[in-house]
């Protein structure tokens, strides 16, 4: 069968119009296009119509096995095969991740992996040159795709990152990718890319061997094609990069190997506390195949996903990944007003970090504050996060010039006829903040947005202040800003549609991921945080050891303790966040008497040198002397007459379970309207354990019976509150927060 294929501007590699033989009509294979070329060289498109990004699921799989059908039964062999993405920029985005939900036991997994890898192991045999040419991401799926070709070719492009980051779904590359990749570019590198999960620029990838050749990315398939002509014509080509041959030798001693093994075991252990099954799991699946015959090591490989894809943590981390792209689409900005000029007012510790992210993103910045030292701290601020990213050649240095030349510092509240949007992020003083929105407002167009970084005020009562409060959204931003990936969009019932899309939107512009909160007293991660900290403080005050509390929630998985968490925060800005949430919820958010002996005190935390910790220089030097009483409990010590205070596991859930109380009556407020997003929030503003699911998918698995039990015997027991009523009637009807 022989059709024509239209021309698709653009498209064709040539760029001629010459007419081109199909073998098959173009729908036959889906998202896949076989095009010949007249020089006997045959290009594989791939561009899913359906999606932004080209994904690897059963549908496209199944049709990639056509096209190569196609390919492969035609007359006369291709002279070469070359694998291109019919997006822009946008080569292969990995295995459709949604999909592994519905795989329902091992051995079907087990049987999914072995299609593919045996799909790709027939474009491995094929007898001719294939090239995969890489422009864009290349990831997951797209990397081992492009493993089992011949050669790869990369381009220059800074959005071209190659990388096989399935650990960080808990499982480990399965369609032969952790078979190939120590095979091309060594033991060493392969541990280390295919552990860490981290993807590697197109020069990072050349220096390691990964890709055969950097071409620029204007004309980037044609490029491609004329380097695969010089293939055709020199069939050895020019030396490729990777580890010397000295290097590989030396790999191939086991006693090396081990070591390897051991060294990233080690880092592993530290990093993730254990917690995490894959990177162990992928440690002894290359330490096992390492030499064995490829077919061999395939079958270890998938049957260690099938494996892996069924424990709680790759179930709990692919949630939060689902969850976490769902939040970058949705709820969709479509009233959103076009930026591309803001006001950030206050130049502060988090005015500095913002005005950094509004231009990097290309929007021009008036960063206003009253004094100029803090000015001079934010720009410099700027250029050291700019610095690093030019180092790992994410931005060249001129167009840092150009960033950094967006900012435009300013002393005088002027000058904002043409802006878009004005964030405030000066002092957390309500009559201040009022009085400045108010001079704002007289000052800007009337399509400006206004948006408030208050971590505690209400955004209701700031909009008192203005004619049109309508216009005024909060934009919360999380400590330390250019790090942290949630902000929580703030609406009240006044905000209309246009200043909470145009907030939503500029978020997600900024590569932050929004989370859309009601107005309402510490909006959501603070409300929840809060009660969980308090716990904390009141077992210190009841003489339980500092470092045992802390020591027992990292052991759960949390980044650090609660404790060490406060002295970061800053005592006094948690003590006022804590004031706040009483006295709108009253005895239950805890006693903060400690908390105001502290801060009384001068101990701020970690900014003060003393806290609940001591610090010297910032490096923490024991706990604070004054909060060790002589009956401060021992850490580790249990049983007979140096038994705990507070057993440990009790610690644990005295917290746990104050955070999930405050996270289900958060939900019943509908300060959200999903535990997904309770979930999605605390991991991304706090660092709840990722592997656990969220708050509440914590709470389902430890049993919202036994949450309420606890809940209820310690107000028995004098907490000032119980079980929440949404806990109560859940743990009676037997319900879940997810089913
Ligand atoms: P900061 O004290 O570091 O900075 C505030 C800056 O605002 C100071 O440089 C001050 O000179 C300036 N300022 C005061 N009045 C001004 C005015 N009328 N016009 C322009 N600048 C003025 O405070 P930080 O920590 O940056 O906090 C700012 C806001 O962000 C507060 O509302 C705070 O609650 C909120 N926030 C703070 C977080 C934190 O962890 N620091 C986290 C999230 C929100």
């Amino acid at each position: 069968m022989a059709l024509r294929e239209p021309h698709r501007e653009g498209r064709d590699a040539k760029g001629d119009r010459a007419n081109r033989e199909l073998d098959f009509a173009p729908s036959d294979f889906g998202p896949f296009r076989v095009e010949s070329l007249p020089t006997g060289i045959v290009i594989l498109w791939f561009d899913d119509p359906e999606r932004k990004v080209n994904l690897l699921d059963s549908r496209s799989l199944d049709m990639l096995q056509r096209a190569l059908g196609a390919i492969k039964v035609r007359s006369t062999d291709p002279r070469a095969l070359i694998l291109a993405s019919g997006k822009d920029g946008q080569f292969i985005a990995g295995a459709d991740v949604t999909e592994f939900d519905t795989v329902e036991t091992p051995a079907e997994a087990e049987s999914k992996v072995k299609y593919a890898q045996e799909l790709f192991q027939e474009f491995a045999d094929l007898p001719y040159p294939t090239v995969a040419a890489i422009d864009g991401p290349c990831l997951g799926g797209g990397t081992e795709l492009a493993l089992a070709f011949r050669h790869r070719v990369a381009s220059s492009s800074r959005n071209t990152s190659i990388g096989l980051p399935e650990v960080k779904l808990g499982i480990l590359p399965g369609f032969g990718g952790s078979q190939r990749l120590p095979r091309l570019i060594g033991f060493t590198q392969a541990v280390s890319m295919i552990v860490s999960g981290r993807s590697v620029d197109s020069h990072r990838a050349r220096k390691m061997g990964l890709v055969d050749d950097v071409l620029p990315r204007e004309r980037f398939v044609p490029r491609v094609i004329e380097w695969t002509e010089g293939l055709l014509t020199r069939p050895r080509p020019s030396k490729r990069g990777g580890p010397p041959a000295h290097h590989r030798a030396f790999e191939s001693l086991a006693p090396l190997r081990s070591y390897v093994l051991s060294q990233a075991r080690k880092t592993v252990l530290k990093q993730t506390g254990g917690h995490y099954p894959a990177p162990l799991e992928i440690l002894r699946v290359l330490g096992a195949t390492y030499g064995t015959r490829l077919p061999e090591g395939l079958k270890v490989e998938r049957k260690a996903v099938a494996k892996l894809l069924f424990t709680p943590e790759s179930v709990n981390l692919r949630h939060i990944f689902i969850m976490s792209e769902d939040a970058k689409r949705s709820p969709a900005a479509s009233a959103a007003l076009p930026v591309d000029s803001v006001a950030v007012l206050g130049a502060g510790t988090m005015g500095g970090e913002i005005a950094y992210l509004f231009t990097r993103a290309g929007i021009r910045v008036r960063l206003r504050d009253i004094k100029p030292e803090p000015i001079l701290g934010s720009l410099a601020r700027a250029r050291s996060l700019f610095d690093r990213e030019v180092s790992k050649r994410r931005l060249t240095r001129a167009e840092m010039d150009l960033a950094m030349a967006r900012i435009e510092p300013v002393l005088e509240l002027n000058g904002l006829g043409r802006t878009d949007l004005v964030l405030e992020a000066v002092v957390e003083d309500l009559t201040v903040k009022q009085g400045l929105l108010r001079d704002v407002e007289s000052q800007v167009p009337d399509t400006c947005v206004l948006a408030t970084n208050t971590s505690s005020l209400s955004v209701r009562a700031m909009g008192r202040a203005l004619r049109r409060p309508g216009r005024l959204a909060g934009m919360h931003f999380f400590n330390p800003a250019a790090r942290m990936p949630l902000v929580e969009v703030i609406r009240t019932e006044a905000t209309d549609p246009a200043a909470r899309d145009t907030v939503l939107a500029l978020a997600r512009r900024i590569k932050k991921t929004p989370i859309l909160v009601r107005d309402s007293p510490g909006f959501l991660v603070n409300r929840v945080l809060m009660p969980y900290l308090s716990e904390a403080v009141g077992l210190v005050e009841r003489g339980v050891e500092i470092t045992a509390i802390d020591a027992e929630l990292r052991r759960f998985g949390m980044p650090m303790g609660p404790l060490e968490l406060l002295d970061e925060i800053g005592l006094d800005v948690a003590r006022k966040v804590a004031h706040v949430l009483r006295e709108a919820f009253g005895a239950r958010v805890g006693s903060t008497g400690l908390l105001d002996r502290l801060v009384a005190a001068g101990s701020l935390g970690k900014k003060s040198g003393l806290g609940f910790y001591r610090y010297e220089q910032g490096a923490r030097r024991g706990v604070n002397p004054t909060l060790v009483t002589p009956s401060s409990q021992k850490s580790g010590s249990s049983g007979g007459k140096n038994a705990p205070l507070v057993p440990p596991a009790e610690i644990r859930d005295r917290l746990l379970d104050a955070m999930v109380n405050e996270g289900a009556m958060a939900l019943d407020d509908r300060v959200v309207e999903r535990a997904e997003d309770v979930d999605l929030a605390m991991v991304m503003g706090t660092g709840f354990p990722p592997f656990r699911g969220g708050l509440l998918r914590y709470a389902d698995d430890a049993g919202i019976g036994a949450i309420v039990e606890r809940l209820a015997r310690r107000q028995q027991e004098g907490a000032p509150s119980g079980p929440c009523g949404k806990l109560q009637r859940m743990a009676l009807g037997n319900e879940r927060f997810y089913r």
